[in-house]
């Protein structure tokens, strides 16, 4: 540390909003730097659940900065609920600061992305329908509304009739809907403004003064890399690039203020939506591993498509988000599964093997994983602790995969809790700053 990205290095969901919470304890700024609602991150602590969609996974600790940076989008009804259930659970959130910067879901982008996908059939995306897609397009287009407008009312009213207009054709079938007209969408946005107004700031220079003070600093991640709109499996994407190198750009900060990039993947693979997915389980082991690994969103609630893990798409993440460490996740929900299959090749669908990510969408498409049977286990390791804890065949699974990718591991996650973590020595090289151990407290 000081500054450290903590990135998805699959399809989303790989439990970054628990690895962050456990190294927000270290940090004194943590910051969410793209994407929107459509992330769900979930951090058990002693037996107590939290799900965060908007708000950065380092809240629950007192005298934090948790900033939402300028290349988040925000649905400023939603941040506020979250900002209000929080305050209900005994959660100070003084701490919390929204870039003024940072882009505003407004109602028809809602409606645009149901519509979308609507028109889309059989062939849709599978989004989160949050109004993520078309919110991002508007801000690309110029005619998006940022967290800066809610304070001026006269500004905020012209900006949405401007937004609006070019969208009247394909906001017709909604003609109707009360949440379109100009004046009460006004009035709720001013609304909003009043009641969020204690928290929007100017987040650069927030970020700028730890990293000058050489204080750590967090760069949450939502999504991951195969959903990256540049690098993922297009168009089956989310709209913005959750990969490392974004959060310069959504959190204001040079290259040169990322100094550790750790990828969390779990040890399989889920993917919730449509698109590619070459080691794509459909026989009852897919069932038992979402069952025992609970792999239902946190967001829409949708069963997750699972899979066998994939190194051939990890190297690629790795390689794409220069990681210098991996955690891996959710070992424990692999226990009693024996051999295990870990794809290191694909073949494509003329017989062509693949050794690396396919850029061609046809391919991909129709690419399956080649297997080798690594040895699985069979005693429960949730209560692992310390990497000698685990099984000799678990850690030469994870020797592979750390192997394979050519990334050191850095953290070992057997269950949801907290204190359910192995942190390995190179990961506690970089927690402690190469001074000594970083306990990773219950
Ligand atoms: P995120 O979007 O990357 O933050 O991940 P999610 O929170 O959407 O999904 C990860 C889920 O797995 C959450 O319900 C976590 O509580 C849970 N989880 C995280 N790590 C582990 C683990 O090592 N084992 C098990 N069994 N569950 C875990
Ligand atoms: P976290 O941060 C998993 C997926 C959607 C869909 C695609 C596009 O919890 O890992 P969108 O609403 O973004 O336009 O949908 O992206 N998706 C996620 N999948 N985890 C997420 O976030 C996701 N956010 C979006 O399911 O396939
Ligand atoms: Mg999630």
């Amino acid at each position: 540390m000081p500054g450290i990205a903590i990135v998805g290095a699959q399809w989303g969901d790989e439990g970054k909003g628990k690895i962050t919470d456990l190294m927000a304890e270290h940090a004194d700024v943590v910051i969410r730097y793209q994407g929107g609602n459509n992330a769900g991150h979930t951090i058990v602590r002693e037996g107590e659940t939290w799900k965060f969609h908007l708000i950065p996974s380092g809240i629950l600790y007192p005298g934090k900065s948790c900033l939402i940076g300028n290349g988040v989008v925000v649905d400023p009804k939603v941040l506020l609920e979250e900002i209000e259930g929080l305050k209900r659970r005994g959660v100070d959130v003084r701490g919390l600061k929204i870039s003024a910067n940072a882009h505003l879901i407004m109602p028809y982008h809602l409606l645009l992305d149901q519509a979308g996908e609507t028109r889309l059939g059989d062939r849709q995306i599978g989004t989160t329908r949050r109004g993520i897609g078309p919110c991002y397009a508007d801000k690309s287009a110029r005619l998006g509304i940022r967290l800066q407008d809610l304070l001026d009312e006269k500004i905020l009213k012209q900006k949405i009739a401007a937004a609006m207009e070019p969208k009247r054709q394909s906001l017709r079938p909604f003609a109707k809907d009360p949440a379109l007209d100009l004046h009460t969408m006004t009035e709720d946005y001013l609304s909003y403004g009043q009641r969020l107004a204690p928290h929007i700031a100017d987040t650069p220079p927030i970020v700028w003064n730890a990293l000058d003070a050489d204080r750590n600093v967090l760069y949450e991640g939502a999504q991951g890399a195969l959903l990256d709109i540049d690098h993922g499996t297009y168009p089956f994407v989310t709209s913005s690039n959750p990969v490392a190198g974004a959060a310069c750009v959504g959190a204001g900060v040079g290259p040169r203020d990322i100094h550790e990039v750790w990828g969390v993947a779990k040890a399989y693979v889920t993917r919730v939506g449509a698109g590619p997915f070459p080691t794509e389980l459909f026989d009852e082991v897919g069932e038992r591993i979402r069952e025992a690994g609970h792999e239902f969103g946190t967001t829409t609630g949708r069963p997750r498509r699972t899979g066998w893990l994939d190194l051939v798409a990890l190297r690629y993440a790795a390689r794409i988000n220069g990681l210098t460490g991996l955690a891996i996740t959710k070992l424990d929900v692999l226990t009693g599964i024996d051999p295990l299959p870990v794809a290191t090749t694909y073949t494509g669908p003329e017989g062509a093997r693949f050794d690396h990510f396919p850029y061609n969408q046809s391919v991909l498409h129709k690419a399956e994983g080649d297997y080798v049977d690594r040895p699985g286990w069979h005693d429960d390791i949730a209560g692992a602790r310390r990497w000698e804890d685990l099984p000799q065949t678990a850690q030469d699974y994870l020797a592979f995969i750390s192997d394979f990718v050519g990334v050191p591991i850095v953290l070992v996650s057997v269950g949801p809790g907290r204190e359910q973590t192995i942190v390995t020595d190179e990961g506690r090289r970089v927690m402690g700053g190469g001074s000594g151990v970083v306990a990773v407290k219950a």
